[in-house]
């Protein structure tokens, strides 16, 4: 293991010189994968555009029926034509998603967490690969906890899901928590994104911050953005876009979609910032102009 003393602060990410292994496929990092690999990532990361909405709602996994998921069997149906991705329990999408939708799935398959316990980072992994194999998951995402008491289990987890994967061509997305006591700075995602591409991970799911480019520049699979808790519908098109601008291939959000007034425009909005290049100010207006019409 490398000396730890006396560490150089990085500071050459070359932000202006794109990714240099895309060339035989547009999704980063994914070039030298098999042929199935390509094909999941092909139902995440839209062609055209090379990014993603993600609908996150397995919030229930440890929050229980969080406020905006009181009824997921209403709520999602609506919501599938206006996202790419659904990311979810196996018991939300099993009793509640019709198995004809025609989106991706970000499957969860980590767990152990829940809010009336102190300590979040101790997960297992909770889902087989047989069973996502059968619900024909297009990644499996982990939950993991850099920095935090439960680092080590969360990275035998996130090793343990990437090996199953790996067997049968299904990306895993490595989904950074912040513990609790951890400030939300560029020197730690920076940190925690590159420990998770360089365990395997093929999608990261991480937060927005400052010099966030410099993050992108320095992880060599695509990082899909979370949207944290609920912002003013502004300010999260704001945060759409910024991380967008930064470089991050999609949005993987929840609460700002499914908390929002208008959980569909909302979606749509995030759509048009992520895949039609619009700012967050078209957006923005786009979003009140739909709103407004459906009353
Ligand atoms: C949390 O652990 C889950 O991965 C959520 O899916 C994630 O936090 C995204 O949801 P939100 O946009 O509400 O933060």
């Amino acid at each position: 293991m490398a000396d730890l003393d006396g560490n150089k602060v990085e500071k050459n990410f070359q932000v202006d010189i794109p990714f240099s292994m895309d060339n035989n496929f547009y999704v980063k990092g994914a070039g030298h994968l098999e042929w199935g690999m390509k094909k999941h990532l092909s139902n995440i990361f839209c062609p055209k555009s090379g990014n993603t909405v993600m609908f996150a709602f397995d919030h229930g996994y440890f929050m229980g029926s969080v406020s905006g998921l009181e009824r997921l069997d209403l709520l999602i149906p609506k919501l599938i034509p206006h996202v790419d991705v659904l990311m979810a329990t196996r018991g939300a999408l099993r009793t509640c998603v019709k198995p004809d939708f025609r989106k991706g799935i970000a499957l969860r398959v980590s767990s152990g967490s829940s809010i009336i316990f102190d300590d979040l980072s101790h997960e297992v992994v909770s889902v087989d690969i047989e069973d996502a194999i059968r619900m024909n998951a297009d990644c499996l995402a982990v939950q993991t906890f850099i920095g935090a008491d439960g680092q080590v289990s969360s990275i035998k987890n996130l090793s343990k899901v990437i090996n199953a994967g790996n067997r049968y061509s299904i990306p895993t997305l490595g989904v950074v928590a912040v513990g609790k006591n951890l400030e939300r700075t560029d020197q730690y995602f920076k940190l925690a994104t590159r420990i998770l591409a360089e365990l395997g991970a093929n999608i990261i799911k991480t937060y927005f911050c400052d010099k966030f480019e410099e993050i992108v520049a320095a992880c060599p699979v695509p990082i899909v953005v979370a949207g944290g808790k609920k912002l003013p519908e502004q300010d999260a098109l704001k945060m759409a876009y910024n991380s967008i601008q930064g470089g991050a291939k999609g949005l993987d959000m929840g609460r700002n979609i499914f908390q929002s007034k208008n959980p569909v425009e909302m979606a749509d909005a995030i759509g048009k910032i992520v895949h039609e290049k619009f700012t967050d100010k078209e957006a923005f207006e786009y979003y009140k102009e739909k709103a407004e019409s459906r009353k």
